[in-house]
């Protein structure tokens, strides 16, 4: 009588790429994570895809950063060079980019800075570049993580008139000031330098603005949209799947996996059935897809 079943077509691995060969650098706040140069994200990927998952999402940290994040929309940049790479060798393995400047620039902001204060408007028009960029590397899926105003409308129309149609928008369309993305914030190292990112992302406090988030973002054009965190926003992905007929997604993020982690090295929880609970709980709430860097672990022990 279980209402409620996890694969491991739910689950979307994240990665974070790095310039070189042979590079896998453990992040030390994420155990079982790593930084990869190229060569080394194939060979994760290929594992991912074997396992049944069927996509990644890739961030990247670039060779150099500026305060307008030039190297975000390089064709030749370390997002787009993995991404050819890894279409090359896994051609059915879904790929997803994060679309955001804070790994490019060098304050670490997720947009453009005038007069000391993030640009909405000249932050589009770089994410539109980025966001194209990895469509011509191959990118199935674009995922712009900035929550700036307008950019998924910006993205989609940029897409179509390039001849993109067929590139997917999942937008992180309700994304929250959160404290549990300290980990990943060593993973991609895009702290911001100064201030915090409350006057882009959410309030944790607000419920309805989510729903207003969510319905601007699918009017604009996305075609799948996110919450995130996952776990302690569980509410809010139940109130989008009700109240939207799109798919959604929940990023289970950095802090979430860190903390069982962390525990569970302290002898204090036990990982597995603690990670398989939460997985199935943000199901049960209301997600199709659950970004999660337990992706692996999971559906290995899903599969044994
Ligand atoms: C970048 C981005 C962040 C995450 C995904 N894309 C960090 C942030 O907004 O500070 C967080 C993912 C995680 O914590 O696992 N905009
Ligand atoms: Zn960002």
């Amino acid at each position: 009588m279980r209402e409620t079943t996890l694969t491991p077509q739910d689950f979307i691995y994240p990665m974070f790429v790095v310039p070189g060969k042979g590079v896998k650098n453990p992040i030390s706040s994420m155990p079982d994570c790593f930084q990869e140069s190229v060569d080394n994200a194939v060979k994760t990927a290929k594992e991912v895809f074997s396992l049944g998952i069927p996509a990644i999402i890739l961030f990247g940290i670039p060779e150099n950063k500026d305060e307008k994040a030039t190297s975000a929309y390089d064709e030749n940049g370390i997002v787009q060079t993995a991404v050819k790479a890894i279409k090359d060798a896994l051609p059915d393995l879904v790929i997803i980019t994060d679309v955001c400047l804070c790994e490019y620039t060098s304050h670490g902001h997720c947009g453009i800075i005038k007069n000391g204060k993030i640009d909405n408007d000249s932050t589009l028009e770089v994410l539109a570049l980025e966001a194209l960029s990895h469509a011509r590397a191959g990118a199935d899926i674009v995922a712009p993580s900035d929550m700036m105003d307008g950019r998924v409308g910006k993205i989609r129309k940029v897409l179509d008139d390039e001849g993109f149609t067929d590139v997917v928008i999942l937008s992180y369309a309700a994304k929250y000031a959160s404290a549990f993305y300290g980990p990943f914030r060593e993973a991609a190292q895009s702290a911001p330098a100064f201030g915090d990112r409350r006057s882009y992302q959410m309030d944790p406090a607000n419920r309805r603005e989510a729903l207003r988030e969510v319905a601007l973002d699918i009017e604009e054009g996305a075609d799948i949209v996110m919450v995130k965190p996952a776990l302690a926003y569980l509410d809010i992905i139940s109130d989008v799947k009700k109240s939207f007929h799109v798919p959604v997604a929940a990023y289970n993020v950095s802090g979430e996996y860190s903390m069982v982690k962390a525990a569970a090295q302290l002898g204090w929880l036990n990982e597995e059935a603690v990670m398989m609970e939460i997985l199935t709980s943000i199901k049960r709430a209301g997600a199709d897809l659950i970004l999660t860097y337990f992706a692996k672990k999971a559906a290995k022990l899903l599969k044994s």
